[in-house]
């Protein structure tokens, strides 16, 4: 079953056309790339699912309900949690406060509750610290917990980024760049990471500029170039791909 469908989506900047009518799905349980050279219309693709940016036309159905002009936050609550190719953290605050902030939207205590610090809210927010905790430990990060986050080293910081994700409970975890700035041993540590993300139930998509990350961790793969989808297919498909070898070799964009 595909768990996110885009039709159609169109949207353009200005006289730019940023993504030309893109089509694809997201099949349910797997782990899906989104590649292209630099400028292809791939975090604007992001934006358009998480109701960042809005289409011009054509439609995005999540689980098969129409998200198209869906607030984020309600995207969100729908089961859509990301990353940001520029890291997004709230830098003053600890590891641990960064990971809450995530689980913030499954908590029910509203301001009054909170103020009071009611019982109720009070386990609510004990076990919120247990899940950011649980999530931190996942990634690799429990030992940071009580550090700033602007402290932590590049990787550790996108690290952080996908335990934020993760505490929100998605179903769909979207990661715009995920090995930026990462070293290789940083880079592989990430490749088991998402195959552990997908263990759990989580559908991983993902924008990568590492082919090597991105061969070894995507079953599926699309291929942007200029707004436009070029290829799709599995890493064996995408790597013979001629119109795939002439963005990537054609251009002075980017590595392949
Ligand atoms: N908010 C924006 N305003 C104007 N132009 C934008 C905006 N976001 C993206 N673009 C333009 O849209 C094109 C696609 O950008 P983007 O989706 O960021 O590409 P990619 O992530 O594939 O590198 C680029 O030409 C970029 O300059
Ligand atoms: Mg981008």
């Amino acid at each position: 079953m595909s768990l996110l469908r885009i039709e159609n989506a169109i949207r353009y900047f200005g006289g730019l056309m940023a993504v030309g009518d893109v089509s694809f799905t997201v099949p349910e349980g797997s782990v899906f790339g989104l590649i292209g050279p630099n400028g292809a219309g791939k975090t604007t693709v992001f934006n358009l699912i998480t109701g960042n940016y809005r289409l011009d036309s054509g439609k995005i159905f999540f689980r098969n309900e129409d998200i198209s002009r869906m607030a984020t936050h309600r995207v969100v609550e729908r089961g859509i949690a990301r990353t940001f190719q520029n890291i997004r953290l709230f830098s003053g605050m600890t590891v641990l406060e960064n990971v809450l902030a995530g689980r913030h939207c499954r908590m029910k205590a509203g301001p009054v509750a909170a103020m009071l610090r009611l019982p109720s809210q009070r386990i609510e927010e004990r076990r919120a610290v247990a899940r950011a905790m649980a999530e931190l430990l996942f990634v690799g990060l429990a030992g940071h917990a009580g550090n700033l986050a602007k402290n932590l080293s590049y990787g550790n910081q996108r690290l952080l980024e996908i335990a934020r994700a993760l505490a929100a409970d998605p179903r769909l975890i979207i990661l715009d760049e995920p090995a930026g700035g990462m070293n290789d041993y940083e880079t592989t540590a990430l490749v088991e990471l998402i195959s552990k993300i997908r263990d759990r139930g989580i559908t991983v998509m993902l924008i990568e500029h590492d082919m090597s990350l991105v061969m070894r961790a995507c079953e599926r793969i699309v291929v942007l170039e200029h707004g436009k989808k070029i290829a799709a297919g599995n890493p064996g498909e995408i790597q013979s791909d001629p119109a795939v070898i002439e963005a990537y070799l054609g251009g002075d964009d980017d590595e392949f």
